[in-house]
C-alpha cells in the first residue's frame, strides 16, 4: 500500500526542502535544520564520494562531518553543530544504518533534540517527520488517523486514511523522530514495537499494511530526569541502541557551544549587534557549571546545588536575553546587569530553597572573586527587586 504525503519530494537542498513550501525560509522564525544549513548540506553531498546507505543523501562519514564540523577539500567550512565526543556521533550515525532505532538519552539541555533534528536533516533532508511525545499522545499520532468526513461518506479507504509522521517516514524511506518518548503512555509507546521489529504498520481496517521502505529508521529522545514517568518497556528498549549525550566536558566546550548558539539566535532573531560579550558569557557558564557540580572551579569550595537543571540550553537563553536587554535598553555592551536577572531566574526555580542556595553562592564565592564585583552588585539588585 502506498501512502500519499503532503510533503513534496523535492531535494532538501536550497530553500525548498521538503518543508520548504510551508514557510518562506527567509521569514520563518526558526528555519528547519535542512533549510538553515542547506548550503553546507549541498557542499557535503558534492564532496562526498563514500558509499551511501539506501536513500541516504550523505554517507555516514559526511553525516558525522556535518554534525561535528570540518573543512572540505574545496575549502568549504562545515560548522560544528554538536560539540562533544566524536565517537558518540559516529555510534549514533551507524546505528541508523542498522535495523535498530536510535534512542538519545541525557539530562535536559544536552542537545538530544538538536542532534536528532540535524541527523534527520543530513540523512534524509527532512527533519519534520516528528511526533512530540506527551502524556496525552494518542496512538493515532504514531500510527494513522482518519479523515472523518471521508470515512463517513465513503467508508474506510486509503483516501480516508491520514498517515502520521512515522507512517509517512516508513512509506518514503525517511527518518522519523519521536520526542520525549518516555512521556508517552506505555500502551501507546508499544505501538512502536511492531514498527521497529517487523518494519511494518498494519492497517486492520483496510486489511492492509504499510511496509517500511529502505532508508526508514527512527530517532527517539528521552530525558534522564523523566525516567520513571513512563518507563520504556523492555520489549521496546531492546529495539533501540541507546546513546547517552553527556554534559559539556569542560568550561571551554560549554562557552564554545553557548557562543555559537547565541550568535546564530542573534542573527535569526535579528538582534542588534552587540560588542564582543565573551567575558560575560564565560561568567554565565562558570556560574552554571559551579552550581550544577556543587563545587567552585578551583575545587576549593563546596556549594549546594539548586533544584533546577541549569542546562546549557538555559545558559544560552540567559545570554540571549541579556543581549536583547543590552541592545534595546543598554549601551550596546553586554554588562553584568543584563545577565544577572536571567541567571537569577534560571537558578531560583523554587523561591524557598533555591533562593538560599543562590544567596550563599553570592556571599561566599561571588563577593570576593576578582573582577566579579559588578556582577555581585547587579545580582544583589536583581534579587532585591
Ligand atoms: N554538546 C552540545 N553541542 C552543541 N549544542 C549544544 C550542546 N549541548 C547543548 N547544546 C545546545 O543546547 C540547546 C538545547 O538543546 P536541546 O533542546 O536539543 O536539549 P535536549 O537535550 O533536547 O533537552 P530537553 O531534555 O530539555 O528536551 C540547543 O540549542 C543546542 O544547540
Ligand atoms: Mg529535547
Amino acid at each position: 500500500m502506498s501512502v500519499t504525503s503532503s510533503a513534496p519530494t523535492t531535494p532538501a537542498t536550497g530553500a525548498a526542502g521538503p518543508a520548504g513550501d510551508r514557510a518562506d525560509t527567509g521569514t520563518a522564525l526558526r528555519p528547519h535544520a535542512e533549510q538553515d544549513f542547506a548550503a553546507e548540506l549541498t557542499a557535503l553531498a558534492g564532496a562526498d564520494d563514500r558509499p551511501r546507505p539506501p536513500r541516504w543523501r550523505l554517507s555516514p562519514w559526511a553525516v558525522s562531518t556535518y554534525l561535528l564540523g570540518g573543512v572540505l577539500p574545496d575549502g568549504t567550512v562545515i560548522s560544528p553543530k554538536y560539540v562533544g565526543p566524536r565517537r558518540i556521533v559516529e555510534v549514533a550515525v551507524t546505528t541508523l544504518v542498522t535495523d535498530r532505532a536510535l534512542l538519545l538519552l541525557g539530562v535536559p539541555g544536552t542537545a538530544k533534540t538538536w542532534v536528532s533534528e540535524h541527523l534527520a536533516a543530513a540523512i534524509c533532508g527532512d527533519s519534520t517527520l516528528l511526533v512530540q511525545g506527551t502524556a496525552g499522545t494518542p496512538e493515532e499520532a504514531i500510527r494513522y488517523g482518519w479523515n472523518y468526513a471521508q470515512l463517513l461518506a465513503h467508508g474506510p479507504s486509503r483516501d480516508a486514511l491520514v498517515a502520521g509522521p512515522v507512517m509517512r517516514a516508513m512509506a518514503e524511506g525517511r527518518i522519523a523522530r519521536v520526542e520525549e518518548l518516555t512521556r508517552i503512555p506505555a500502551d501507546v509507546q508499544d505501538s512502536l514495537i511492531t514498527i521497529l521489529s517487523e518494519k511494518t504498520l498494519p492497517v486492520p481496517e483496510l486489511n492492509d499494511e504499510v511496509q517500511a521502505v529502505r532508508g526508514f529508521n527512527l530517532i527517539a529522545t528521552a530525558n534522564d530526569r523523566d525516567r520513571g514517568v513512563n518507563d520504556l518497556s523492555s520489549a521496546l528498549r531492546r529495539r533501540f541502541n541507546t546513546v547517552v549525550l553527556p554534559l559539556p566536558a569542560s568550561a571551554d566546550d560549554e562557552v564554545d557551544i553557548v557562543a555559537r548558539r547565541v550568535e546564530q539566535l542573534g542573527v535569526s532573531l535579528q538582534l542588534p549587534k552587540i560588542e564582543a560579550a565573551e567575558a560575560e558569557l564565560r561568567r554565565v557558564v562558570t556560574v552554571f557549571r559551579e552550581l550544577r557540580s556543587g563545587m567552585t572551579e578551583d575545587g576549593r569550595t563546596k556549594l549546594k546545588s539548586p533544584s533546577g537543571t541549569l542546562s546549557t540550553a538555559e545558559a544560552i537563553s540567559v545570554v540571549t536575553g541579556g543581549l536583547a536587554l543590552a541592545a534595546h535598553f543598554g549601551d550596546g555592551v553586554l554588562r553584568p546587569a543584563d545577565t544577572a536577572a536571567g541567571i537569577l531566574g534560571a537558578v531560583v526555580k523554587d523561591p524557598g530553597s533555591d533562593a538560599v542556595v543562590w544567596q550563599e553562592y553570592l556571599e561566599t564565592v561571588v563577593r570576593s572573586r576578582d573582577g566579579w564585583q559588578d556582577f555581585y552588585r547587579a545580582a544583589r539588585e536583581a534579587g532585591a527587586s
